[in-house]
Parts: C-alpha cells; sequence; structure tokens
C-alpha cells in the first residue's frame, strides 16, 4: 500500500520539481529553490529506504552490511506495513528510547543499525550513511501525523509484539518437531536452510544468537501473530513448542566485536562542510 502511494507521488514530482525549480532560480535566491526542492527528496529517500528493506541482502547499498540471507521485511513483514508481525507502524513514535540491552538511551538510527548486526547477523552500517538515513526515513514516514511517545521503559514501538502468556521453558520440542514438519517445513525446508518458498530459520544463513528471535519466547510471540505466511492460525501452545523446536537448532554465535566496523567507519558526516 506504502508502494501504490509514494509511486504515484515520484511519477509526478519530477516534471514538478523541474518546473518550480526553474522558476524559483528565475526569481527568488537560491535558498528558496533549495526548500522547493526538498519534498521531492524526501520522497525520493523514503522511496529508497522502503526498497532497501525490502532487498536487504542483495541490494547493492546494503549487500555488504548482511550476513545471514535475509531482509528486514523476511521479519518485519510487508515492508514493516503488517499491524502486528514486527511492524514498523507508529515505531518512529517512540524514540529516543531507553534500551536496557545497551545501557543507555538510543535512536530508531541505532535500533536500525542494532538489527542489522543481530537479525541479520551483518556489520553495523555507518551511522549517517546514505542507506541508513533512507531506512530510518522510510521507517520515520510509517509514523507520519502520530503523536511522539517516547518510550522510557524499552526500545519498542506501540504495536510492539506481546509476550505470550505461557513459560516459555515449557516449550516441547518434540511436540514442535511435529508440529514443523506439517506447518513449516514446505517452505523453510526439513532442514532450516530455507526454500525458494521461504527464508532460513537456522543453521549459517539464518539470523544471529544476539537476534531477538533466538530466544524462544520472542520467537513463540512473533510466530503467532506471522507463520505460517498468510494463514498465522498457531495456538500459543503450538507456537511455544515449534519455537522450542527451531532454537534447538544452531546458529550463528553473536560476539559483539565481530559485527562492527572499524573506528573510522563507525559513523559519517553526511553534510556540506
Ligand atoms: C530475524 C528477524 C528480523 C530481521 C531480519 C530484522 N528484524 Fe528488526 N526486529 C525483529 C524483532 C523480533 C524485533 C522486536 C519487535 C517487537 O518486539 O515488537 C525487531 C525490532 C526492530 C525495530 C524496533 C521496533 C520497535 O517496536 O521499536 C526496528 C526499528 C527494526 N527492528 C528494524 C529492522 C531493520 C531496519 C532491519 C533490516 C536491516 C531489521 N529490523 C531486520 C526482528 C528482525
Ligand atoms: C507458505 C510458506 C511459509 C510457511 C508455511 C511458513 N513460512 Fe515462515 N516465512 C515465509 C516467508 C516467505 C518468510 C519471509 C517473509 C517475507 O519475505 O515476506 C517467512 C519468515 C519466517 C521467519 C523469519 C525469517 C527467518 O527465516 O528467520 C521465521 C522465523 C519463520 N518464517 C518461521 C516459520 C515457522 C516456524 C513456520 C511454521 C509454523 C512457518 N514459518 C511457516 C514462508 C512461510
Amino acid at each position: 500500500m506504502m508502494s501504490s502511494t509514494s509511486g504515484k507521488r515520484s511519477t509526478r514530482s519530477p516534471a514538478w520539481r523541474f518546473a518550480v525549480g526553474c522558476w524559483v532560480v528565475s526569481i527568488v535566491s537560491s535558498g528558496a529553490n533549495a526548500a522547493a526542492e526538498s519534498p521531492g527528496k524526501l520522497t525520493e529517500t523514503v522511496e529508497l529506504g522502503r526498497v532497501l528493506v525490502e532487498q536487504t541482502a542483495t541490494h547493492p547499498l546494503t549487500r555488504q552490511y548482511v550476513g545471514a540471507a535475509l531482509n528486514c521485511t523476511s521479519c518485519h513483514l510487508e515492508n514493516g506495513t503488517h499491524p502486528t508481525a514486527a511492524s514498523f507502524l507508529d515505531v518512529a513514535t517512540a524514540y529516543p528510547a531507553w534500551a536496557g540491552r545497551e545501557g543507555r538511551v538510543i535512536t530508531l538510527e541505532d535500533r536500525v543499525l542494532n538489527c542489522f548486526m543481530r537479525s541479520c547477523n551483518g556489520i553495523r552500517p555507518p551511522q549517517g550513511s546514505p542507506p541508513v538515513v533512507a531506512m530510518v526515513a522510510y521507517i520515520t514516514s510509517l509514523s507520519e501525523g502520530r503523536p511522539i511517545r517516547m518510550n522510557a521503559a524499552s526500545p519498542h514501538g506501540p504495536r510492539r509484539v506481546p509476550p505470550l502468556g505461557l513459560d516459555p521453558a515449557t516449550g516441547d520440542a518434540a511436540v514442535g518437531e511435529k508440529l514443523y514438519t506439517q506447518r513449516c517445513g514446505d517452505c523453510h525446508a526439513a532442514d532450516g536452510n530455507g526454500t525458494a518458498d521461504g527464508p532460513p530459520v537456522w543453521g549459517p544463513r539464518s539470523f544471529n544468537s544476539g537476534a531477538g528471535l533466538s530466544h524462544v519466547e520472542h520467537l513463540a510471540a512473533w510466530l503467532k501473530l506471522a507463520m505460517p505466511l498468510d494463514a498465522a492460525d498457531l495456538t500459543e501452545r503450538e507456537a511455544l513448542d515449534i519455537a522450542a523446536y527451531v532454537n534447538s537448532h544452531p546458529r550463528p554465535d553473536f560476539v559483539i566485536e565481530d559485527h562492527l566496523p572499524p573506528a573510522e567507519e563507525m559513523g559519517v558526516y553526511n553534510g556540506k562542510r
């Protein structure tokens, strides 16, 4: 739905920018020209961010930062526009937010960079770099018009995946294995390595042990809302048993030093000097 809206805007914007730009240059200052250009530039940046969220593992601007065979939309379904499955809707209203894991207040950009390191088993892209600015712009566009409510408790938006009402230690991997074969294996493969119809869920090309979904309780809560794709009908018990089975398999280990870029690439100044 986002794509059709922005698609309409971007087909209109080049001609609009050209006409208004020429007119403005001829009669007023270049400062006003820059202001007239900005709606078009912002729309283009938001649209680029949408593409990157969808094609993170293959796009030339982001693929060097992704180690898993996963895109952001693999978990943030429908490019984050799914209303409940790790939705990006309204997320920007919660930032800056307190993050217990980092022991400090983090920005929405930090949260995006952390998902590259953990959920995508990749390298933290430079802060302020064009792909990151575009993705943050896209995610922010999905909160337009919503009231800001910075989250002082945790880095989660108002639509966060709610925890299940079960003790995660009671997940039964043996029951989960049978359910996985019936409900998941066709798309994610019996060996968890994925097929053309679904990405890997464990093994070397999956998310690493630092990702939220590597915890049985978080995976179970997300599965309840998200899988099987387009037919998310698992009971809480089924979701927990399947999560226990999926996470009983090996996945890349998370050692933070392996996911940080060299110090000089940690951030970039992206303005004019
Ligand atoms: C393996 C699954 C997975 C992948 C891949 C993934 N994420 Fe996440 N991400 C999650 C989960 C799970 C959460 C926590 C969601 C919740 O608790 O509601 C999360 C949280 C977030 C949040 C915070 C949401 C909030 O409510 O505040 C942002 C922003 C985010 N991810 C961005 C990204 C971006 C950008 C990418 C791609 C570079 C990405 N994620 C890739 C699983 C994933
Ligand atoms: C019809 C095929 C299909 C079925 C059945 C299915 N999935 Fe998925 N699953 C997908 C696709 C496709 C994605 C990525 C979403 C996207 O790119 O839009 C995905 C994403 C995931 C992810 C997050 C990304 C990753 O690979 O780590 C997990 C975990 C997952 N599925 C687990 C399951 C489990 C467990 C079941 C069974 C309850 C299941 N899926 C059933 C197709 C399927």
